[in-house]
């Protein structure tokens, strides 16, 4: 007497329902996970299910086979012209006869999990702000006189309960000849904000369209940009690129380019033109590469530093150059991607840029934030982003710091002798033998070791032309524990290191890792003035982390994780023993790839991630490095290798 019993997998939910009702009506009712475009017209197959059939002793459910209706006509129709996998259903024509379980599987989620590749702390489920719906309108009437989009607007609140939407000129410049091409009926793509108010309409197509669409996931670093063409549906990556930023010509490093804008009047709209231009080459190849058309891309997510943010948007960036450096706004931005000059996606493209956590600690690490979660971990952990500037988080469950310390270029290869960026030709691995003061070395590209056969023939291409940061942070390690090196970071001479390697210039000393000048090529040596300038980095880095610890009121933390495409290629030993790094557990210091990209990414697949990332923001403690004494005293005591005043014991196990 009963009705009969629904329960659904994964979710557990459940409820009573009466005989005849369909599974997707259920599932709406239960608040289950159930997808859905044609809106139960039996056209899209997005709420297929799997009954269950047995005994399920956990849900206290016995499912006989008829406990489900047949299959009806628009069924077997489905089946008849598209196939339904064994066992599926139509959750929309399948109703319910009996207690039944039913199991809705991951590609009939709408907040699905997604499966990464990445060493990211998180995992990702769907939630994306562009969905499509299908909907029938009502043709225009003498006696009714109301617009298309009107028309359109009722039949979404009455066939989809959405109470209000609006439409950009490009749109409704496309609508009349759609809707009519397509008989009235047509699919279209709403896209939500976080914040709540009006769905926008972004597109629309004749009929029912099963049109894929893609966002774009940009990391916008002063040196390349790099970005991810992700399904929309499912957050997959169908292409990834990365171009050099064209503003590199206006200046290599974020202050140099704001000098720029600083000296020449229009300065900086030559400079976010620049990077507008190139963006859109970049979304011209990557659509190239993937097959896909630039009207199938309708969304984009951006993250990168407050400089980069403001040359971006088209903002004079002269008040980040200077205290208190303070942001145009440092909240998030959603914007329409042609506002941007952003030509070569849909003109009705929406675009997301995360927040900003303070003048000197951008979108990016806002990113990495919502990548790595600090805020989620129950371990103290220190989260480092090297680079030009060094964004440094430390937090755990009771709070997250975060802070940036000027590091300087060094790190990336510049005003290092031999330094480069890390590229083909490019030493970026080094041992020195602790007896014999020799080095061997990996090259990139050949990605073989010197002393490994087939070296020269692996390298016969690039040749060896210089030392990237990664290099050139194991080589002043290595030399520290080979003794060529004293704490104070003085490279000793032949007679005092016992090797010939170490050769006299000026009034210091080199070591010598690779000689070709006999043959025209380059001299790579590490020289003393390279030794200071990485000491001043890696004690600028180093103050950075100490003055959060001080702030949290620690002396040491659980585990370190570098970001960061350059974290991702130091060797956590031999940061530690240069000291870049406060002591820890060396398998507690782990990489964690590009995490700005990855939570470019997911900030692309989720809206409820936005709201995070605003929320988790706001709730960062910014910790201002310029003015605090502790600042420089720490810097200060920082300078030796690995230095003089913390202890560093997990670096003698
Ligand atoms: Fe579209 Fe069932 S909801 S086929």
């Amino acid at each position: 007497s009963h009705d009969p019993l629904v329960v659904f997998t994964p979710s557990g939910k459940r409820g009573r329902f009466p005989r005849g009702t369909p599974i997707l009506t259920a599932a709406r009712q239960l608040g289950v996970d159930l997808d859905s475009v044609c809106g139960g017209r039996g056209i899209c197959s997005k709420c297929q299910i799997t009954p269950a059939y047995g005994e399920f002793s956990k849900h206290g459910v016995t499912v006989a086979p008829d406990a489900l209706s047949d299959w009806n006509a628009v069924e077997e129709r489905y089946d008849s012209k598209r196939g339904l996998k064994k066992g599926r259903r139509l959750g929309c024509q399948a109703t319910v006869q009996g207690d039944v379980v039913i199991d809705v599987p991951p590609e009939s989620q709408v907040h699905r999990q997604v499966v990464r590749k990445e060493a990211s702390a998180r995992t990702l489920i769907m939630d994306p702000a562009t969905h499509f719906y299908l909907v029938d309108v009502a043709e225009p009437d003498m006696h009714e006189p109301t617009g298309d989009l009107e028309r359109l607007s009722r039949a979404l609140r009455e066939q989809w309960g959405i109470e209000e939407i609006t439409a950009d000129l490009p749109i409704l410049a496309r609508l009349q000849p759609l809707l009519r091409k397509g008989k009235w009926q047509v699919t279209v793509a709403l896209h939500r904000d976080h914040r709540g108010g009006p769905a926008k309409l972004l597109e629309l197509w004749p009929g029912f369209s099963e049109e894929r669409l893609f966002g774009l996931a940009i990391d916008l670093g002063s040196t390349t940009i790099a970005a991810h063409l992700c399904d929309l549906r499912n957050g997959e990556v169908k292409a990834s690129a990365g171009v050099m930023n064209p503003q590199i010509r206006f200046g290599e490093d974020l202050m140099s380019r704001v000098s720029y804008a600083m000296m020449n009047p229009g300065g900086d709209k030559e400079m976010t033109a620049a990077v507008r231009d190139a963006i859109n080459d970049l979304t011209a190849s990557i659509s190239a590469e993937a097959g896909i058309e630039p009207r199938q891309i309708l969304e984009a997510v951006f993250v990168c530093n407050p400089v980069m943010h403001h040359l971006l948007l088209g903002f004079d960036p002269v008040e980040l150059g200077q205290a208190p450096f303070a942001l145009v706004t440092s909240s998030s931005l959603s914007l329409d991607g042609r506002d941007l000059g952003l030509t070569a996606m849909n003109d009705t493209a929406q675009v997301y840029i995360l927040p900003c956590i303070a003048g000197h600690v951008g979108a990016d690490a806002a990113a990495v934030a919502l990548a790595e979660q600090p805020g989620q971990s129950e371990d103290l952990v220190l989260i480092v982003d090297v680079g030009t500037n060094a964004e440094i988080q430390l937090g755990n469950t009771t709070r997250v710091l975060a802070c940036s310390s000027p590091t300087g270029p060094a790190f990336e290869g510049a005003q290092i002798s031999a330094g480069q960026r890390a590229a083909p030709g490019a030493i970026d691995r080094i041992e020195i033998d602790p007896v014999t003061k020799e080095p061997r070395f990996r090259v990139i590209g050949g990605d073989l070791w010197s002393d490994e056969d087939g070296f020269d023939a692996a390298i016969a291409t690039t040749g060896i032309t210089g030392i990237c940061g990664s290099g050139i942070i194991e080589a002043v390690a290595e030399m520290r524990m080979a003794g060529l090196l004293d704490p104070s970071g003085l490279i000793g001479s032949a007679e005092q290191t016992g090797t010939p390697r170490c050769v006299p210039e000026g009034r210091t000393h080199s070591y010598l890792i690779h000689d070709a000048s006999a043959e025209g090529g380059p001299r790579i040596a590490v020289t003393q003035g390279d030794i200071r300038a990485i000491q001043l980095a890696k004690s600028a880095l180093y103050a950075g982390a100490r003055l959060l610890m001080d702030e949290m009121g620690v002396d040491k933390v659980d585990r370190v994780v570098l970001a960061g495409a350059f974290g991702a290629h130091i060797s956590p030993k031999h940061a530690m023993v240069l000291g870049m790094i406060p002591d820890a557990p060396l398998d507690k210091v782990t990489s964690a790839g590009n995490a700005a990209g990855t939570g470019a990414r997911i900030a692309l697949s989720s809206i409820s991630a936005r709201a995070e990332i605003e929320r988790m923001v706001r709730e960062i403690v910014k910790v201002e490095t310029a003015i605090e004494p502790r600042f420089q005293e720490h810097f200060v005591s920082a300078n030796a290798i690995p230095h003089a005043t913390a202890p560093f014991p997990e670096l003698k196990s």
